[in-house]
């Protein structure tokens, strides 16, 4: 079979790209010897058309709304599996033997308590500190507090650092929580599993016992896996970019925590909440759809649209579930947010619109019902993304690591600037 290639003329030149292929999705036309050979650039701003490297990790369809992690479907994780072996799956490849998985547990579970003195550095911030803000911080310091693994040609230590990470987030996002309300921060406590020892650190209170409701644990764990990875997304691709450089890991996931915040990524689920409790009646929908529909307003409705999915996103239609599962629990079926999220997903549906742009619900938009149901305030949505993300995040950054084609991330521009022109002193301007 003849090998494909794409050709670039220019005139008289001729150049001939190479075409890769993976194992599923669309093919990539090889354009490294482009500048080399026809002195250009390509131009994609956002990276619609670009793929920016070789992964093994997750797979989007986005047409079809298919997620698959290491070829797994989302949804069969999401129903049968639990967040740490996900994380396992995502950082080794494969599905854990139960060994494999007590073992992992063990050792996540053994790394949750952080550095002492961090809880200090937690009181530098301004108790109306947004949570994301502290997380940024706390999280870029843990570079500070483990030397012992930021070396990251060493791959006992890179490895040592991603457990670290996965386990010390849901300990420092409480953290941050706890600070933000001015309770006392609660240790993690070992024989738990991880989330329901995440809820317990955030809203146990020493003068009371806590109980964890196994309904909303296994919902927490289920938003957890639902936000682990999401291939090359805005968050992902700037850890990946920051550890490009050689920048030890704590300081690459803080990055991608700082990436994660904007309304257009992970903030959405705040934003959708928040959008959610200004609409507040179902009869104030069509003043919102319209908004959302005129070019000169530049509203949006927060979650729905995907750079991706072009269809409903999987993990959406799982959100939507557990947030069911939750509300009954918690008896508050009848939650008038959640009336205005059903009218506004079926209103949005059916609307020429939406349907013409491919615009569907996104995760987001059923999440913030569900962790808002569960006792956590708004600041605190994307804190939790970030906190699942982060298993996301190492995966993506060990596997870069270990590509022979890695180099420093160095993208180009089409330079639209003044030319060379002469330096004019100030008494002559
Ligand atoms: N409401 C109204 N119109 C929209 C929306 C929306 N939520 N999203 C996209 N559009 C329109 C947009 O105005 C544009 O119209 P036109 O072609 O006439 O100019 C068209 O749809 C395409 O939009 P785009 O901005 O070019 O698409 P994008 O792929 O660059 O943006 C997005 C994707 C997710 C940023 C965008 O859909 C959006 O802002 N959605 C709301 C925020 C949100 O829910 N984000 C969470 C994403 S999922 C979780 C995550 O990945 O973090």
């Amino acid at each position: 079979m003849s090998e494909t290639k794409v050709v670039v003329a220019i005139e008289e030149e001729r150049l001939e790209l190479s075409v890769r292929t993976g194992s599923i999705g669309p093919d990539v036309v090889d354009i490294g010897p482009l500048y080399k050979q026809l002195k250009m650039f390509t131009y994609d701003p956002g990276f619609t058309s670009t793929a920016s490297c070789e992964s093994k990790i997750t797979y989007i369809d986005g047409d079809e709304g298919v997620l698959l992690h290491r070829g797994f479907p989302i949804e069969q994780l999401a129903e049968h599996g639990d967040f740490l072996e996900v994380c396992y799956l995502l950082l080794y490849g494969e599905l854990p033997t139960k060994a494999q998985k007590a073992d992992f547990d063990y050792r996540v579970t053994h790394h949750t308590m952080v550095h002492e003195q961090m809880s200090r550095f937690f009181t530098g911030f301004r108790r109306d500190a947004h949570p994301m803000a502290v997380m940024c911080g706390c999280v870029g310091a843990l570079s500070a507090f483990y030397h012992d693994s930021t070396d990251i040609t060493d791959p006992h230590q890179r490895m040592v650092a991603s457990l670290r990470m996965i386990a010390k987030m849901p300990t420092i996002a409480a953290m941050a929580y706890k600070y933000h309300i001015g309770q006392p921060f609660v240790y993690p406590k070992n024989d738990l599993d991880y989330a329901s020892n995440f809820l317990r650190m955030c809203f146990a209170v020493p003068c009371e016992e806590y109980v964890v409701n196994p309904v909303l644990a296994r919902a927490m764990d289920r938003i957890f896996i639902l936000h682990a990875d999401h291939e090359q997304n805005a968050s992902t691709s700037t850890v990946r970019l920051a550890g490009s450089s050689g920048a030890n890991p704590f300081a690459c996931i803080a990055a991608g925590i700082a990436c994660l915040w904007g309304p257009a990524h992970g903030g959405a689920n705040e934003a959708a909440l928040n959008m959610l409790a200004e609409i507040g009646t179902a009869d104030r929908i069509p003043e919102y759809i319209a908004k959302a529909k005129d070019k000169n307003d530049p509203f949006r409705l927060m979650g729905f649209g995907h750079r991706v999915y072009k269809n409903y996103d999987p993990r959406a239609k799982i959100m939507q579930k557990t947030t069911h599962e939750v509300l009954a629990e918690l008896g508050q079926k009848d939650d008038p947010l959640l009336e205005v999220a059903m009218e506004l997903e079926r209103i949005a549906l059916t609307d020429e619109y939406f349907i013409e742009k491919k615009l569907y619900p996104n995760i987001d938009f059923y999440s913030g019902i569900t962790l808002s149901a569960m006792g956590f305030p708004t600041e605190m949505f994307t804190v939790l993304f970030a906190l699942a993300r982060t298993v996301g995040w190492i995966a993506q950054w060990n596997e870069m690591i270990e590509d022979a084609e890695q180099r420093i991330g160095r993208p180009r521009q089409l330079y639209v600037g003044a030319p060379l022109r002469d330096y004019v002193p100030v008494s002559k301007r």
